[in-house]
């Protein structure tokens, strides 16, 4: 992503791998509906497009800059996907930052100065927490290791640099020789068209394989690690991730390989006990019925398409953080992240 303090330029990821395309967004009604059509997508991604859509919205609403305004602004961007805290931890944050300013300062200019700046700070601290985690957990890979990662949770997903990619991308940068395969991640198809394409570029040897493939590939190939990212972490360590996630886990602790689930603070939601308070985004049925826009499914036929699950807390081996890794059990070890 782009932000020159007046717009926000999004890779359009809907088009990708075939077409590089951005799309220019000026309001904060744009920046809601690239968040909405997936044109961004991945948590913190979302968390950061957010923060530059609140101060798009008091950019708009220069002349009339009230908490009423900037409530309205933030519910706008916050009502676009459910499941990714960082989305909502990301307006908190600009909120919180909004009252202050406008408690201290009556300049509109002066207050939309604090809110640029803090948008930046949010976007500048992702890519520095992404490559403390990928240090971090680059350490739980063997130097020649073979993992299966699923969905993106690339730089496409972040500001930069990635979560799961990112551990991928420290372990190269520590020498280490990575073979990746690749969950193609049906539906929406973010392993083949997004993840298997960021890491041809990091120069990691990839293999793409439909979703029903991992089982199989656990059983007869070498797996060291599922290497994940989290979309939200409940306070005792269950994790919603890209839907298939739950699947993997289950086909990696029946062949005893390691589940590593890699993640920022601004993905765990200390306020929700367990995974069973998530909520759950359901997304259209065309997702399952088209493959990228051609019907391969009878006409009439009843369709359930989740976007994401939960994984048992205990299924997770680690949680690799930019404040250390974790080990099951979480609770105590989340808590003392939040002291
Ligand atoms: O529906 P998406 O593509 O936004 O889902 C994204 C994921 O599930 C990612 O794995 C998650 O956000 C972690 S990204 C660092």
């Amino acid at each position: 992503m782009k932000w020159d303090g007046t717009s926000l330029e999004l890779i359009d990821q809907r088009k990708l791998p075939h077409v590089e395309e951005y799309v220019k967004c000026q309001t904060s009604g744009c920046v809601a509906d690239a968040i909405k059509k997936m044109i961004v997508r991945g948590a913190p991604a979302i968390g950061a497009s957010a923060a530059f859509g609140y101060v798009l919205g008091a950019i708009e609403n220069r002349k009339d800059l009230n908490v009423e305004t900037m409530e309205k602004v933030k519910d706008k961007l916050a009502n676009t996907r459910p499941t990714a805290v960082n989305l909502f931890w990301a307006l908190e944050r600009m909120h919180k930052r909004f009252l202050s300013a406008i408690s201290e300062n009556s300049d509109d200019n002066a207050i939309i100065n604090v809110l640029n700046e803090e948008a930046e700070r949010i976007a500048n601290e992702d890519i520095q927490v992404n490559k403390q985690m990928g240090n971090l957990g680059q350490e739980l890979l063997p130097e020649d290791a073979t993992v299966i990662t699923h969905c993106n949770a690339g730089a496409l997903a972040t500001v930069d640099y990635g979560t799961a990619v990112g551990v991928i991308h420290a372990a190269l940068d520590h020498g280490k020789t990575i073979h990746a395969y690749v969950d193609e991640t049906r539906p929406y198809l973010q392993g083949a068209r997004l993840t298997a394409w960021e890491l041809m570029k990091l120069g990691v040897d990839t293999t793409l394989i439909c979703d029903n493939m991992a089982g199989w590939v656990m059983k007869t190939r070498k797996v060291d690690a599922i290497i994940v990212g989290a979309d939200r972490i409940a306070a005792n360590g269950d994790t919603a991730n890209k839907i298939g996630t739950y699947s993997l886990a289950s086909l990696a602790k029946k062949h005893g390989v390691k589940v590593y689930v890699a993640a920022p603070l601004s993905t765990i939601d200390t306020k929700i006990k367990s995974g069973s308070e998530i909520p759950i985004e359901e997304r259209s049925h065309e997702e399952v019925t088209h493959v990228q826009g051609v019907k391969i499914a009878p006409d009439g036929v009843k369709v359930y398409n989740p976007a994401f699950d939960v994984t048992d807390a205990e299924m997770i081996d680690a949680i690799i953080t930019e404040k250390g890794i974790l080990r099951y059990p979480y609770t105590e070890s989340i808590k003392k992240l939040f002291e």
